[in-house]
């Protein structure tokens, strides 16, 4: 039986002819808790253009949505915004059966395509800045290099002011709903974190060359639709999407403490509640984390606009938990900035996790505070109360960091 799946009209001439992948939940390290979209646009002026494919997984869906416009064969034009696999997967099959005049991407999507697959075609260059005439209305193109890969590009459609963005601005959210208003709020928020978050954020001056090359384009913007997830299509949400990445490259510090551990025999654990403690008796958000419970990339969103970070770990086999050398290994990728932070541990006999983690705090140019906080076994009172007092000392500097 042939699949079903309908375009949806996002605007007169411009449909949604992606795929939702509700189940997905593993995203190279990143938990995709609710599932993702590939997203696919069919603008139908006279040189019908394709923008983007989706995951080879989901090409019979993204064929069947655009099917139920016009046949696939009458498609002139595909655009490759992005070579990532999850947006060019299809891209084999789709040139195979729509034969289309012209393959674009941009010199390094040529090559990253080149590099994946064989085409079966040339895929013709486009530079920055270069403008192709559809007939009806005309799409200029911008690169966005490392926004996400080195090949990544964004394509503006002129009359209908669209800004396509593949991964930029992008979520992953799977959902029916196409636009980012149709959604809770606090949902939108802390996916589109996650998202930046967990690709984006170690690109944080690349995103701000971005930002200010499309600002300088002094582009009017009705929408903006990305890769995955919805589509921002009110005045705030596209002001507000900016604004978040504005905020999140320069990853602005905030009150918030996030507390990483993990325990063995519950020491550690002890020692990140009384540090909890503490961190909100000095005025500070504390967030604790325990390896056990969170997924790593959870933390890195709570690290994307906190002000302070504390790693703590049991010492075992003469280093941290292995819980812990995952989530550093991965949060420290994302090379997260502007932080207070600390290590604590408890141990037995040799102690080497919180001089690791410690080691790892400075590695990573963040503002270190104080030595490693330590506890022999078990805390007793006395050391619980010197885990207190580290909460404060670390709240103060984070506070009195957000002055400077
Ligand atoms: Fe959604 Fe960089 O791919």
């Amino acid at each position: 039986m042939k699949d079903t799946f309908k375009a949806v009209k996002i605007l007169d001439d411009v449909y949604w002819v992606g795929a939702i992948d509700w189940d997905v939940r593993h995203f190279h390290g990143y938990l995709t808790s609710r599932g993702t979209t590939y997203n696919a646009f069919l603008i139908m002026t006279d040189k019908i253009t394709l923008i983007d494919t989706v995951k080879a997984s989901s090409a019979g869906e993204m064929f069947s949505r655009i099917a139920s416009v016009i046949d696939p064969e009458k498609i002139d034009y595909i655009v490759s915004n992005h070579a990532e696999m999850d947006h060019s997967g299809a891209l084999p099959q789709a040139i195979k059966r729509i034969k289309p005049e012209k393959v674009f991407a941009s010199k390094m999507g040529a090559k990253a395509l080149s590099n994946h697959y064989d085409l079966g075609c040339e895929i013709t260059i486009v530079d920055d800045g270069q403008t192709l005439d559809l007939g009806s209305d005309k799409i200029t193109f911008a690169e966005t290099k490392m926004c996400h890969w080195p090949d990544s590009m964004v394509t503006y459609q002129h009359s209908r002011k669209v800004l396509y963005t593949q991964d930029a601005f992008g979520m992953h959210l799977a959902g029916l709903e196409r636009y980012a208003d149709e959604y809770d709020r606090t949902i939108i928020d802390y996916e589109s974190a996650k998202y930046y978050g967990n690709i984006l954020m170690h690109l944080a001056g690349f995103i701000d060359k971005t930002l200010e090359k499309l600002g300088a384009l002094n582009l009017e913007i009705s929408m903006i639709a990305p890769d995955h997830g919805p589509i921002w299509r009110t005045p705030e949400d596209i002001a507000g999407i900016i604004d978040s990445y504005a905020r999140w490259s320069r990853q602005d510090p905030s009150d918030k403490v996030v507390v990483v551990y993990d325990s063995m025999w519950g020491s550690t654990a002890k020692m990140a509640r009384a540090i909890g403690e503490g961190l909100f008796a000095g005025g500070a958000k504390a967030k604790l984390m325990s390896m056990s419970a969170c997924h790593r990339s959870d933390v890195v969103t709570e690290i994307l606009e906190a002000g302070g970070l504390v790693v703590g770990s049991a010492t075992m086999n003469n280093n941290m938990q292995p819980a812990m050398a995952d989530v550093i290994t991965y949060a420290g990728g994302l090379k997260p900035r502007n932080l207070v932070a600390g290590a604590f541990g408890s141990f037995g006999w040799s102690g080497e996790a919180t001089r690791n983690l410690q080691k790892w705090l400075t590695d990573l140019g963040l503002n270190v505070i104080t030595d490693p906080l330590r506890v022999n076994y078990v805390p007793n009172a006395d050391d619980l109360a010197k885990c207190r007092q580290f909460g404060i000392d670390l709240a103060e500097a984070t506070l009195a960091s957000l002055k400077n």
